[in-house]
């Protein structure tokens, strides 16, 4: 089932998103929503708030930047109550975009590397090292969980740049190529 995206603007987004309980029902189904939504939409990182759940949960498939990065081949995980254990005190900048933020690309700058917890769609605990486009697309997924988008992160000239943009984009002016709501 493919879900539409809350675009930025619907509160949501901006909830502090609430744990998965193991006996959550059909975690599995819902966890391969999320992926078909993601491809569905041309994503590689897609959170449950995306699609109106305030779940601490989140799908990546890093693949697609296989060709430039070669650590994201089969980089696909389902990632369920996630925590950053360690962050590098290195960071890189990546230009970011965000199918709750249509339109907007931005670089942004994060720790080039984490160690990262999560449980899979089976409830099973995994503890990862992650670096370049891995560690990238995992942290701006994660930001999603606290009610932050990858745009709260900018420079503040770049934020008082796209101020009215956003705003415009809060009240229902935006495009999207893919099917999406807004919800206050
Ligand atoms: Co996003």
């Amino acid at each position: 089932m493919i879900y539409p995206i809350y675009i930025y603007g619907s509160s949501v987004l901006r909830k502090v998103a609430e744990e998965v309980a193991p006996d959550y029902p059909e975690l599995k189904e819902f966890a391969s929503d999320m992926f078909e939504t993601m491809y569905e939409s041309d994503g590689v990182g897609l959170a449950a708030p995306q699609i109106g759940k305030s779940l601490r949960m989140f799908v990546i498939d890093a693949d697609s930047f296989s060709k430039d990065y070669p650590e994201g081949k089969g980089f696909k995980r389902v990632c369920i109550n996630p925590e950053i254990l360690e962050r590098s005190d290195d960071t890189w900048f990546f230009n970011e975009g965000c199918l709750s933020v249509p339109g907007v690309h931005e670089d942004v700058e994060r720790p080039s590397e984490v160690k990262v917890r999560y449980f899979d769609e089976n409830f099973v605990e995994h503890i990862e090292d992650l670096d370049g486009i891995n560690a990238r697309v995992f942290q701006h997924e994660f930001d999603h969980l606290d009610g932050n988008v990858f745009t709260d992160r900018l420079a503040p000239i770049r934020k008082t740049l796209l101020k009215g943009r956003l705003q415009k984009m809060s009240k229902g002016n935006y495009k999207a190529a893919y099917r999406c709501k807004q919800v206050k």
